[in-house]
Formats: structure tokens, sequence, C-alpha cells
């Protein structure tokens, strides 16, 4: 499909392959494997002489399509899936990282992620140095001469801390590095990191591009050259691969991303807002609201201010979980991105993993929850909170 089509209507649609049945909902190829029609052209596909599907590791029909649709919702010239969102980061990583690289991370970022650069990566001489993402002098500063990798997240889980996608891939530029964007978060409905000057976006597909909590995957979109030679050559070797089961859930996922994106975000802005009145919350972090450091910013670079509401309760840990213990809607679980609202605790659930400095350090405290708001009504979403709130 071509460029000229709304986001709406290449969520629907884009990427559709129809086979000699003319199916007019998205086949699923629960398939491992290809048949050949003879010797030759098996040969001729292994070696890339001839177009055509080989083995469900490298290739399948239905993640094909997953994949086509997401390049064209991010605005990418291509898109690999993966099994989850850390793979996604995983493989992007070995693309383009050797012994000896640097990177340099928004400190801000998921719990799994500081793991992986922190922990996982540095055994294999990959050092890793955590910035504050919003502030791009910080970036400059972090970079050397073998700084191959700029990683942030935009908004940030759960704090929504929000970096300036357009300034900090004019730094990378300058320090020869790539900069890789996770759009978990917004989703190309609120969000094109690519067109801001990122070079490649990496997904959480779990989250809203799955949209009803149903499946792990994830993917890569960026350029041919960064995306097929060097993520797709290490997914195809190494295998994290993404399940066509999972693509085709996720594919008819994004049929209704844009709709979804636009209730979710209106009513985490009204939740954010009763929040920020209520005498119990600290403090509300929200883009799109007034009161967030970052606002204007926000709103130049995303459509809206996203579905995840995070705040401070009054009187630390025991006050939060006695917010999260009251509700009877809202579900407590570490997942978002759901219709469903759910509600956790970050210091010790998603970012329990991580050391007491680390998250004092990112700003997470004892009295901090998130809730990733869903298409519940907004009124019976305050309700649940007001229970453990009052
Ligand atoms: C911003 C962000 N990136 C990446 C991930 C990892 O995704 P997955 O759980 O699909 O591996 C998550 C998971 O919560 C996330 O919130």
């Amino acid at each position: 499909m071509n460029d000229t089509f709304e986001l709406a209507t290449l969520g629907v649609r884009a990427g559709q392959i129809r086979t000699q049945f003319n199916e007019h909902a998205e086949a699923l190829f629960l398939t491992s494997s290809f048949v050949f029609e003879n010797a030759a052209q098996a040969a001729a596909r292994f070696s890339g002489a001839e177009d055509g599907f080989v083995y469900s590791r490298f290739s399948n029909p239905t993640v094909s399509m997953l994949q086509t649709r997401l390049a064209a919702l991010e605005g990418a010239e291509v898109c690999v899936a993966t099994a989850s969102g850390m793979s996604a980061i995983l493989a992007t990583a070995m693309a383009l990282l050797k012994q000896g690289d640097h990177i340099v991370c928004s400190s801000a970022v998921f719990g799994a992620t500081v793991q992986l650069f922190g922990g996982v990566l540095s055994r294999f001489g990959i050092e890793t140095s955590f910035v504050p993402g919003h502030d791009v002098d910080a970036w400059a500063r972090a970079a050397r001469l073998n700084t191959r990798l700029f990683f942030l997240e935009t908004p940030s889980n759960p704090l929504t801390e929000v970096c300036d996608i357009a300034a900090v891939a004019a730094v990378a530029r300058r320090s020869g590095a790539t900069l890789v964007v996770d759009n978990c978060f917004c989703t190309p409905a609120l969000q094109r990191p690519l067109e801001l000057g990122a070079d490649l976006v990496v997904h959480s597909a779990t989250k809203y591009l799955d949209g009803q909590g149903r499946v792990l995957g994830g993917a890569v979109a960026g350029p041919r050259a960064l995306v097929m030679d060097g993520v797709f050559g290490f997914l195809r070797s190494a295998g994290p691969t993404l399940s066509p089961f999972n693509a085709w859930v996720i594919l008819k996922g994004l049929e209704t991303l844009a709709l979804r994106m636009q209730a979710q975000s209106s009513s985490a802005l009204a939740l954010a807002r009763w929040l920020e009145a209520h005498p119990r919350v600290a403090r509300v972090y929200y883009p799109g609201l007034a009161s967030h450091p970052q606002h204007a910013l926000a709103m130049r670079q995303q459509k809206s201010g996203g579905a995840v509401v995070a705040f401070d309760v009054k009187g630390g840990r025991e006050a939060a979980w006695r917010v999260v213990d009251a509700t009877r809607l809202i579900s407590i679980t570490a997942n978002l991105g759901d219709v469903k609202s759910t509600i956790t605790h970050p210091a010790t659930t998603t970012h329990g993993r991580i050391s007491a400095e680390a998250r004092a350090a990112a700003g997470i405290g004892d009295g901090l929850l998130r809730v990733a708001v869903g298409l519940e009504a907004n009124a019976d979403l305050c309700a649940d909170l007001a229970r453990g709130l009052d």
C-alpha cells in the first residue's frame, strides 16, 4: 500500500497477502516449513536466488503480513518481528555491537533493558553509560569514540519521562552512533520516531500492538540495511523469531490500534487530572498534564499523552500497597497496553530486581504506582482507585 493512506487505514489494510482461496481475513499459516517443487527450487530458495518461504524461523506469510503492516505504520522501509520485546532489543544490540563497544542509554528505561545492557552485555565487554534521558547535553557528554548505540524509551516506563527524539538523534549522528527508540508506550498511532530522526524503532508488541494482553511479541523497524543485514541475520541464526500464531493475533490487534490509543489516551488524561486533584496523591506523572516537566515537548512530539499514568501516593510503600489491594476492577498485573486497566507497584515488581540505588537514581520511589488505562468507563476507574486512597 502506498504512503497516501492514513494510519487508521494502514492499520486495517496494509500488508495483507491473499491466498488462492481469496479469504477476507488474514490467514494463519501454522507451519514450520514450506514444500519445494523440486531439488533445484530448494537450492534456489536456500541460496536466496529465488524469493519464497523456506522455514518459519526465517520467514512465514502470517509473520510477513504483520511485518509489512507495522513497517507501514512506523513509516519504516522494513520491519522484522521477534518473539518478545526483549528479544527485539537483544537482536538489535547483537546486530549493532561488538566487544569493546559502548552504549549510551536513558536511565529511565524498562528494568529488563537495564539488566540486559548493564548486566548481560557487560559480560561480553560492552559497556553502558546511563544518562538522564531528558538532558540532551548529558547524551553528548557520555558519548565516546567507541559509542555505537544510543537507546531511549519515550515516554519512559513507569515515570513517563519524555526524551527529545530529534535533539538526541542529532547528537547520535554527530557521535557516529545509531539511535534506537523503544516506541512501546506511544506506538506509531501517537509517535513516529523515524520521522524525528531515529535510526531504528523497537517494540514490545506484547503491549499496545496486541492490545488485549494475549501474546508476547516484539519488532524492530527501520531502514533495510540495518534491519535485514543486521537484526534479521541475528534472528535467523539465533532463533528468537515470532510464532505465526502470535503474529496473527498482533496483526488483528493492529486493526484497532489507532482507535484504542485515542480512547485509552483520553481516559488516561481524565484519570491524571482526577489524581492530581486528590489530597492523598503527592505527584502525578503524565505527559498530557501541564504540570509534566516535558509537557510542551510531549505535545510537539506525540499526538497525545498516551495511556500510562504514574503517581506517588503519600505514605510510601504501605499506602501504595493499600491502593493496589483495594482495587476490585483494575487488574494487579505487570503487563500494560491492554484494554483492561492494570496497576503495578514498580519498586517491588517490574523494577524490583535492580539495585535500590539504581531505582532511586531513576526516581522510582516506594510510593509510586503505575496505572495503564484501558477501555473501562473512566468514572469506574476513579472509583476503584478512590477506595484505597480515601
Ligand atoms: C517499554 C518496554 N520495552 C520493552 C519491554 C519488554 O517487552 P516483552 O515483555 O515483550 O519482552 C517492556 C515490557 O514491559 C516495556 O514496557
